[in-house]
């Protein structure tokens, strides 16, 4: 296909988007719903416009940027990501798959060329989950996933605020209702976030599912006492029994190299005051394997770690479960779209499995839908130093532009 694609343009507006809460060491801090993403919402608008793209946001903060079909009643396509960051995010990790959707709208307007389906350029609201809990909040409740209310009252992790409020003080409350829900497929391009597609030299991954995934809040009780006066046999120190449980479960992990991943993401301890025993502490703990009846195993495990060490060291252990999914499977129709078209670029491939959790998961769950993945170098990623080569950007997407298209034009 023959679109004037312009990867210079899409270089310079991931640079000129990574200016909207760039941090010293050359990322981004852009979390869901600050001034910040709301600055990259608005950039992204203009642009749009530019291109000729009309704008609907939903109730959720979700923005849908539309170019009409030759059959406006055919489902839309649709391609997106997210622009909200991590507080120590890269240039990349959303935009990317953002931008690459916007770029494809952009040629085809150049072009004057009509698909036979709408396509449609969505940007999901709170990917990342580092600002309300948990990730990827847009994405569920415009699918359904979730209902509106658990999105719109989703906490801020230090419960101080609800997603709600935020959507209503940045102005990205909307009234519109998007269709996605009716849509015909999504394609996400997004960096690899890990090493496999560099180390092994392809310059793009076709991602035919992602990792089964549960994060839940471990919260461990023991009793404040005097740092030091109370002997060590009376203590129930509930840090340290945080800590050893931290521990056992990154065993239980390991014992499942390479593919088991685990990480406490946040570990909060209360009272937290010099010179006394911490009464409580809570730990966002995740885990991840490709298998689900594995990961419901490993944390059956891990229960029963957890409750050996609550015992031994007299401390209470609760366990909540706040953000999980299956294995994740993506549609092999689309997955071959992405694969033929990078034969007829020239542009080497593997299929692979995505460790992290994407905005197309809530998309599979309810239509056709693929990702495609770029390499990023040294598979760094949720850094400030995150990266890719220009060359990467253009043949991400170069393929992703002719499946999208591809997918608008496909006889229904
Ligand atoms: C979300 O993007 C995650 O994988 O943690
Ligand atoms: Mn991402
Ligand atoms: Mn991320």
């Amino acid at each position: 296909m023959n679109l004037p694609l312009s990867p210079d343009r899409l270089w310079d507006n991931l640079m000129a988007l990574a200016r909207i809460g760039a941090t010293p060491g050359g990322g981004n801090n852009r979390p869901a719903l600050s001034a910040l993403d709301s600055q990259a919402r608005h950039q992204l608008v203009a642009w749009g416009r530019e291109a000729g793209l009309t704008l609907k946001v939903d109730r959720f903060g979700n923005m849908a940027l539309r170019r009409e079909g030759r059959d406006p009643t055919r489902p839309p396509v649709l391609v997106g990501s997210h622009l909200d960051t991590q507080p120590t995010g890269g240039k990349f990790d959303g935009p990317y798959g953002v931008l690459a959707g916007l770029e494809i709208l952009r040629a085809l307007h150049e072009a004057g060329t009509v698909t036979e389906a709408p396509i449609v350029l969505v940007n999901w609201t709170s990917e990342e989950g580092c600002r309300f809990s948990p990730s990827m909040i847009g994405a569920a409740a415009a699918m359904g996933v979730i209902t509106p209310e658990q999105a719109l009252n989703a906490p801020a992790l230090d419960d101080a605020e609800r997603l709600g409020d935020a959507l209503t003080q940045q102005g990205w409350a909307g009234t519109d209702d998007l269709g996605l829900l009716g849509a015909a497929a999504y394609f996400e391009a997004h960096i690899e976030q890990g090493p496999i597609l560099e180390a092994e030299g392809f310059d793009i991954g076709v991602v035919t599912g992602g990792f089964a995934t549960e994060r839940a809040l471990v919260t461990v009780i023991g009793k404040d006492g005097h740092a030091g006066s109370t002997p060590m046999p009376m203590r129930q120190d509930a840090l340290l029994a945080a800590a050893e449980m931290a521990v056992a479960a990154e065993r239980i992990l390991l014992a499942r190299a390479p593919e088991g991943r685990f990480t406490v993401c946040r570990f909060l301890v209360t009272p937290g005051a010099d010179g006394v025993v911490s009464g409580e502490a809570r730990m966002a703990m995740d885990f991840r394997h490709p298998e689900t009846a594995v990961l419901e195993a490993l944390w059956a495990e891990a229960d029963a770690a957890f409750a050996e060490i609550a015992l031994r060291r007299r401390v209470q252990v609760a366990r909540e479960a706040y953000w999980r999914f299956p294995r994740v499977a993506f549609n092999p129709a689309l997955a071959e779209r992405l694969r033929v078209a990078a034969r007829r670029h020239g542009v080497s491939q593997r299929d692979i499995l995505s460790g992290a959790g994407h905005d197309a998961y809530h998309a599979a769950a309810r239509m056709p839908a693929v990702m495609l993945f770029i390499p990023c170098h040294g598979g760094v990623s949720h850094h400030p130093s995150e990266s890719i080569s220009r060359e990467w950007a253009e043949q991400g997407l170069r393929v992703l532009a002719d499946a999208v298209v591809e997918t608008a034009n496909a006889k229904v």
